[in-house]
């Protein structure tokens, strides 16, 4: 028998999916609002996006904007890189800490003593770091861009790459290039999907393609085995979104996906005859699944958080983010 001392809570009432993404739609247009997400959000959040893409995309997005508001649903780099472009814009982002474990792996005063160790060298870093280190940056790159940065960069002029080193890595083999000093970091997401698991999938799916983002640990062994004849010949290193138009380009129907297994979603959608098998069903980033539909409609409905980069930061690190899109 109950107490009748004993108080029974009903639990919180949760609001559906359905509701929140009511609200949302009705927000961003009080607002003035566009919503621009990355290819790993969860599917709900691309759906209603305005705008879903990778890094490069996204950046190259941000300067075409004319709504007051930019809501980016990603990790704080992307948001920070939003604002950059957009200086005179609200910018939100609905968790700030969503955060990237590959741009916490140098900051910038670690790139300013590695700098002073190689002077006249040119600081290349890819998109995935926060505006502090892009300020020390000459020239940023993202994974769709890197290989023509590296390129524009005179022969004899040493590189300083940062902070990816599978990346930095991967672009040293196919450009040749010898004087590039590469900083050891990396994405505990992509470091942890393996050639071992890459290959027993190809095993049991031998007509697959293989499409590897180059951020991955699987790359640098891949890209050998490749090299030597030992993978398939349908083996691509590409972005986000180039493992997207690959995909629906291609006339394979099966497709082992080396990279955050939120882009699957899109892929299927887009292509629903197609298979698309993930390398590893574990490579999920916890950041980008920090960003829900309850935070999206609260930073929507208060205009919080807002990003805000000091001026004098801004004013370098901007120069580094135009100069990549200068070149792409
Ligand atoms: P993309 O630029 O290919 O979208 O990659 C961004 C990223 O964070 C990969 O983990
Ligand atoms: Fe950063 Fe890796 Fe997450 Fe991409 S997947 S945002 S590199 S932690």
């Amino acid at each position: 028998m109950i107490s009748p001392l004993i108080q029974i809570t009903p639990p919180p009432s949760r609001e559906s999916d359905e509701e929140l993404i009511a609200q949302i739609q009705q927000l961003r247009k009080e607002r003035n609002a566009v919503i621009m997400a990355h290819n790993y959000q969860i599917p709900a959040i691309q759906d209603l996006a305005d705008f879903v893409g990778d890094s490069l995309a996204l950046a190259r997005e941000a300067t075409r904007v004319d709504a007051e508001v930019i809501v980016l649903c990603g990790v704080s780099f992307m948001a920070e890189t939003a604002k950059l472009l957009n200086p005179q814009r609200t910018v939100i982002i609905p968790d700030p800490n969503a955060g990237c474990s590959l741009a916490d792996s140098i900051t910038a005063e670690q790139l300013r003593e590695w700098k002073a160790q190689h002077p006249g060298a040119v600081v290349v870093s890819y998109v995935n770091t926060t505006a502090a280190v892009k300020a020390e940056t000459d020239i940023c790159c993202t994974s769709s861009n890197a290989e023509k940065v590296i390129r524009s960069i005179p022969e004899e002029t040493p590189i300083l790459f940062c902070p990816d080193m599978f990346l930095g890595d991967y672009l040293k083999r196919i450009t040749g290039r010898q004087n590039m000093e590469i900083w050891a970091g990396e994405c505990h997401v992509h470091a942890g999907i393996r050639p071992e698991e890459v290959r027993e999938l190809l095993e049991h799916t031998p007509d697959a393609e293989l499409l590897i983002h180059p951020e991955c640990g699987c790359t640098s062994s891949l890209v050998w085995a490749h090299g030597q004849g030992m993978l398939p010949e349908h083996t691509f290193m590409l972005s986000t979104d180039g493992m997207i138009r690959h995909a629906r380009a291609s006339h394979a129907t099966n497709f082992i996906v080396a990279t955050e297994t939120g882009l699957l979603h899109r892929m299927q959608r887009e292509n629903p005859t197609k298979r698309f098998f993930p390398a590893d069903r574990a490579a999920v980033c916890v950041y980008m699944k920090m960003i829900t539909l309850p935070k999206l409609r609260d930073a929507l409905r208060d205009l919080q958080p807002q990003v805000t980069i000091p001026e004098d930061i801004a004013v370098r690190a901007r120069r580094s983010i135009e100069r990549m899109l200068a070149v792409s």
